[in-house]
């Protein structure tokens, strides 16, 4: 199977709410990805509403439905959201830990702490309960206590957050010691049967090594595919980028 490529378009709602104008369009720029080879659509509704409003939610899934592509919901554990889903029913939903003064989600869910963990725990008995064939991810460390915790929630898939990885990899850091941890938790994670996806902070080139070691079936990639498409277009960045995917197989490292 060739990994999947979810693209993320908060950012096209970033440059609109930065001016309160009603363009650059989100449904165009759905409309774009999935004409270009994308897999899924990814948005984050936050609280604070910063860049996707309630009403881009609806207008996207229908996109999404159009072309009978998934739509993955990023969100927090905050009821108001919880309720926004629930009257949505998108295909899946990525649970994150979401704060306030943060420039953006900054690591992934810390299932260690026991108010945090009930707090999914509850979120994701609600979301399965209301939203038939609903399929939930956990945004998380790769770290095999966060993930022995994930086990014993009723998820799909746990998204590793691959934030500090792109940072090290985009510093010429050496980033053997991620890779290792990430084969780690793949061999924890598929054993129990469940999907392991990747995200955050990638570019074209941090995630060639991740490509290469086939262990990530989904990668969930925004602000990068945003910020070059000012100068070569979405349309080519999001089909370079897929392209780039083709010649790589989830695993058969
Ligand atoms: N996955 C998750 C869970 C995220 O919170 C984000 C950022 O919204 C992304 C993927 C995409 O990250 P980036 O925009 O840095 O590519």
């Amino acid at each position: 199977m060739i990994p999947r490529l979810g693209v993320n378009i908060d950012h096209v709602a970033t440059l609109r709410q930065a001016r309160g104008e009603n363009y650059p369009s989100v449904v165009n720029a759905a409309t774009t990805c999935f004409n270009n080879g994308c897999d899924q659509l990814t948005i984050h509704l936050r609280e604070d509403r910063r860049h996707i409003q309630d009403i881009d939610v609806s207008a996207i899934q229908l996109v999404t439905k159009k072309f009978g592509k998934p739509l993955n919901l990023e969100m927090g554990c905050a009821p108001e959201i919880i309720d926004i889903a629930i009257a949505t029913q998108p295909d899946w939903i990525c649970l994150v830990p979401e704060n306030r003064e943060e420039k953006t989600t900054e690591g992934g869910l810390n299932l260690l702490d026991s108010d945090i963990c009930q707090k999914v725990a509850n979120t994701c008995k609600k979301l399965k309960e209301k939203i038939p064939g609903i399929k939930i991810s956990f945004f998380v460390e790769s770290d095999l206590s966060v993930l022995h915790r994930v086990a014993e929630l009723n998820g799909d898939a746990v998204e590793i957050h691959t934030g500090d990885y792109a940072m090290a990899f985009l510093n010429g850091n050496d980033v053997g010691n991620f890779l290792e941890k990430y084969n780690q938790a793949h061999k924890f994670i598929a054993q129990k049967n469940i999907g392991f996806h990747a995200g955050h902070g990638l570019t074209a080139e941090s995630v060639t090594p991740l490509l290469e070691q086939g262990l990530f079936a989904e990668y969930n990639i925004g602000h990068w595919i945003i910020c070059e498409a000012l100068f070569d277009g979405l349309g080519p960045v999001v089909s370079s980028l897929k392209e780039s995917f083709q010649k790589y197989q989830v695993g058969q490292a």
